[in-house]
């Protein structure tokens, strides 16, 4: 990989923050900072912050925060070599005629185009003889030609190589279109066969936040197994950080988003005008893709299939959209199995009206969990009770709590003040399993490797309770704005001391470089990062010039994580009997 040190210090100074930023953030100055509003999330009072002395940026509404290079990667959507290119182009400067390596860039650039070429093949066929069983198809479903253009839906023909030799003929081989996944390989009679791997299906491209389409799912006309065909990860697609139709939505709404399972519910619900309709397709709604709407909205509303896996997958989703602080709440879909045939079926007042009535989070998980049990009997409310106090120890706000605490006196014939304590006592509990769980997926997750751009690491630094992670945040922090002092102590602290996997990483990174006479700053490293590690890492650069940045501090952050290595035994709080639960129906009713 690698550009030179040298060129990119030479970058570094020759722009200044500030003129990079300005053609897209109308900026204010602060004092010795410059506000704006975020590119990458949607706001209405400006958290973007600039600072010029550092050259650094980071925004405190969506976390996102790096320097120069990390800035046009995110908005331009460049990988690290096409980003130091556009900026050598601004400061002039020739790029280095080799050294470094894009290839990764280009094979990138041709795979997009590829799937552009597909995505206009399909399209055409619409319009062609042999087209006109899916034009019918997608006609009967209600999806007409202005709907099939905006989507750019189309068709892939009965033939095993329609695609591919469309595609040959325009100069793509065989290798690249596997590469992209439009063709399949068989190697069956010892040579490589390559055949269409989409055929007879209505094609629906996903395209991304800046218009490129990455991948594609297809259906069967009818009845068949299986019912989709989707592209798997490629090397311009990652399924799970990839939400579909957020490209037309994250224009038309005003901070609520719609979120439903399939590719047909998303069209069905624009054609309806509910243009913020948008789908996490079929797979379980990921870190990630929460983050992605959290961008563009304030409030999800969930509008999951009314069958048992829907439901399912609500739960899930309300777990994951839980950790983002976005409003949620959930469709009560009744009349269909999903918005598409509701609407279909009623037309889309049906779907307004249901938005009227949607339940928030709370009313919904209360109600999801009175079906499961007989109210009649005690141990139904027993069962009942106990799902609700889980449900009301996730509530941040003491009002709500209320609010609901005295519902469900009333409803079970309960002491208010008895709900309330075992609220409390259940809230710290499900404070510490959510850290333990948050700590075994920075694990997981670090495991897994962190290069690519979606690491989905759990956002430790706002609110971990951990004191080790505090320090390990501060040493990075003080670290990173005092190079000395890594000498200093590097005799104790060596990177085994971090607990979390990211820390660690960079510790060594900034260690190794230190070793060899290197550069730290954030331009340097940002090289050898993800976007998302970026940000990560400009959190802790921005927090460190907030910090007195003393070297006493430091030793004390060092202190702590060598006192957490020798006692590293954490005592389980205990949980309730069902006995000792019990006990809270025998006191008196007092409301
Ligand atoms: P229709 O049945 O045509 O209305 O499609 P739908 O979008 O409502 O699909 P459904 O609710 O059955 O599934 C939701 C999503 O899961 C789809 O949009 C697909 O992304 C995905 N999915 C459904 N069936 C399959 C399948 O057989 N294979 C794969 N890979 N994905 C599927
Ligand atoms: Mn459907």
């Amino acid at each position: 990989m690698a550009i030179a040190d040298s060129f990119l210090q030479e970058l570094r100074e020759r722009l200044d923050i500030e003129s990079v930023v300005s053609p897209y953030v109308t900026l204010k100055r602060r004092g010795r900072l410059m506000v704006g509003l975020c590119p990458f999330h949607n706001e209405k009072t400006p958290s973007f912050t600039l600072y010029p002395e550092t050259e650094s940026f980071f925004c405190f509404g969506c976390n996102t925060g790096g320097e120069i290079i990390t800035f046009i990667r995110l908005i331009e959507n460049l990988d690290f070599v096409e980003a130091v290119k556009l900026l050598a182009q601004q400061a002039g400067m020739q790029m280095p005629e080799d050294g470094y390596d894009d290839s990764l860039s280009k094979k990138r650039q041709r795979m997009l185009s590829a799937n552009r070429e597909a995505a206009k093949f399909f399209h055409s066929n619409l319009n062609a003889p042999l087209g006109q069983e899916a034009l019918e198809y997608l006609e009967n479903r209600g999806i007409s030609k202005p709907l099939i253009k905006r989507f750019g839906l189309g068709f892939a023909p009965d033939s095993w190589d329609a695609l591919l030799d469309h595609m040959r003929g325009r100069g793509y081989s065989a290798s690249e279109l596997h590469e992209a996944n439009l063709v399949r390989k068989s190697s069956k009679s010892g040579s490589d066969h390559y055949y269409d791997s989409f055929k007879n299906r209505i094609m629906i491209p996903i395209i991304d936040l800046r218009g490129n389409v990455v991948a594609f799912g297809g259906r069967i006309l009818g009845q068949g197994i299986p019912k989709y065909v989707n592209t798997s990860d490629t090397l311009i697609y990652k399924k799970s950080n990839v939400v579909f139709a957020l490209n037309l939505a994250k224009n038309k709404n005003d901070g609520k988003l719609i979120l439903t399972e399939g590719y047909m519910d998303v069209i069905a619900l624009h054609r309806g005008g509910f243009e913020n309709s948008v789908a996490c397709l079929g797979t379980a709604l990921t870190n990630e893709q929460a983050r992605l709407l959290a961008r563009y909205a304030k409030e999800i509303i969930l509008a999951y299939d009314s069958d048992e896996a829907g439901q399912r997958a609500t739960q899930k989703a309300l777990e994951v959209l839980g950790k983002t602080g976005l409003k949620i709440r959930v469709l009560k879909l009744s009349g269909g199995k999903d918005p598409d045939e509701i609407i279909n079926k009623y037309g889309p007042g049906r779907i307004q009206a249901l938005l009227d009535g949607a339940d928030n989070e709370t009313e919904y998980r209360f109600s999801r969990a009175r079906v499961k049990y007989d109210l009649n009997t005690p141990d139904g409310r027993l069962g009942y009770l106990n799902e609700a106090v889980k449900v009301l120890a996730d509530l941040n706000s003491p009002v709500e709590l209320d609010i609901y605490a005295s519902e469900l006196s009333k409803e079970l014939s309960v002491a208010k003040e008895a709900i309330l304590a075992q609220v409390k006592s259940q809230s710290g509990r499900q404070k510490y399993e959510r850290k333990k769980q948050r700590e075994k997926e920075l694990y997981k997750s670090a495991k897994k490797g962190l290069t690519s751009a979606g690491r989905g690491r759990a956002r430790l630094p706002a609110n971990c309770e951990a004191k080790e992670i505090k320090a390990e945040e501060i040493i990075i922090s003080i670290l990173l704005h005092n190079p000395d002092f890594y000498r200093k102590f590097k005799d104790r602290l060596g990177a085994e001391l971090f607990s979390d996997e990211f820390h660690k990483r960079i510790y060594s990174l900034i260690a190794e470089r230190i070793e060899a006479d290197k550069n730290i700053d954030l331009t340097s490293l940002s090289q050898e990062l993800s976007n998302q590690e970026m940000t990560d890492l400009s959190s802790l650069f921005v927090k460190g010039q907030d910090l007195s940045n003393t070297l006493a501090q430091y030793g004390d952050c060092v202190s702590v994580l060598e006192k957490a290595k020798r006692d590293s035994t954490i005592i389980e709080p205990g949980k309730l009997s069902n006995e000792e639960f019990l006990k809270l129906f025998e006191k008196p009713n007092n409301e």
